[in-house]
Formats: structure tokens, C-alpha cells, sequence
């Protein structure tokens, strides 16, 4: 009976989700799995970094000083010793993402916005358009 009770509630909250918070919740999920697979070696999965060698994507100033669009063309291009992360140089080598498509990118970004930025969506058309202007 209580069973019964608990599974109602969470139909009735369920239905209560609007769309895009449905959607959001996806996005975070299947983003979570594409960072631990893609990211979190170096990264680490609290986005802490590891020492001087990859810097922290949490409580970092990445997300004023980075746009959605340079993120995606960085997560797909890699970079090389150019980044300076709450005003400490980083020297080493992050590799290229090719294989990410916009999808991953929108779920990806989705992900760690919910994580260490400003709750929010990221989409897939966003997606889409950042990736053709990577240059
Ligand atoms: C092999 C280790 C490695 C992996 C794997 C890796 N990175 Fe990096 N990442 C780095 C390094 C090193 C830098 C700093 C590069 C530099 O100095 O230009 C960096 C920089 C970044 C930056 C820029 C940080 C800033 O504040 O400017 C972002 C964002 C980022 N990585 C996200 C990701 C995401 C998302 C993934 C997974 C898709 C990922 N990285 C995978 C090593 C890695």
C-alpha cells in the first residue's frame, strides 16, 4: 500500500514536469556519461582538475570568460597551453573530441552548465550552429 502511495507521487510529480525540465534532466544524464567517459581522466568528475597539470572547469572563471560557442569548438579541437584558469597558465595538452557530434555537445555542455554553471540548457540547434563556426 505504501508502495502504491510512493509510485502515485512520483507519476503525479512526474506529469507535473513541464517539457523542457524533462528534457534538461535527459541532457544532464546522458552529459554526465560523455564527461566520465571523455573528460574525467584529467578533469576529474567533481571538474576539480589535477594539480598543475589539467586545470579545474568547477568554480572556475571558464564561464565568464568562455562563451557556449568557444567551449564546444575547444571541447572539439582540444587546445594547447594557452589557457589561463583563475589567472593560473596551464602548459599541457588537452586532445580533440572530433568524434563528439552536436547531440553530445548539447547534452555535454547541458551537463556541465547544470554542474558548475547557470542551470540551463544547452540545445541541440545551439549545438549545431557552434560546431560549424569552430574554426
Ligand atoms: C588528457 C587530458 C584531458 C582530457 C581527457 C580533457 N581535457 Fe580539457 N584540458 C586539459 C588541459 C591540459 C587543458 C589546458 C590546456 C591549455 O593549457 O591550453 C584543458 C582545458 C580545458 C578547458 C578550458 C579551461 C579554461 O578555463 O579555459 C575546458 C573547458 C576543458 N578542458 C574541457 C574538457 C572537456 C569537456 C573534456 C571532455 C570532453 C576534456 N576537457 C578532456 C586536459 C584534458
Amino acid at each position: 500500500m505504501k508502495n502504491i502511495l510512493a509510485i502515485g507521487l512520483i507519476v503525479l510529480f512526474a506529469s507535473c514536469q513541464s517539457k523542457e525540465e524533462i528534457l534538461y534532466q535527459q541532457y544532464v544524464v546522458e552529459g554526465r556519461s560523455i564527461y566520465e567517459k571523455n573528460c574525467s581522466n584529467c578533469h576529474q568528475s567533481d571538474g576539480s582538475g589535477l594539480r598543475d597539470l589539467y586545470p579545474p572547469l568547477a568554480k572556475t572563471d571558464l564561464w565568464k570568460r568562455v562563451s557556449q560557442e568557444q567551449l564546444v569548438c575547444i571541447i572539439k579541437q582540444g587546445q594547447k597551453g594557452n589557457s589561463q584558469v583563475n589567472g593560473k597558465p596551464y602548459a599541457g595538452y588537452m586532445p580533440a573530441n572530433a568524434k563528439l557530434e552536436a547531440i553530445d555537445m548539447a547534452e555535454l555542455v547541458t551537463f556541465m552548465q547544470d554542474q558548475w554553471g547557470n542551470k540551463k540548457v544547452y540545445s541541440f540547434d545551439e549545438a549545431k550552429a557552434a560546431l560549424k563556426n569552430c574554426r
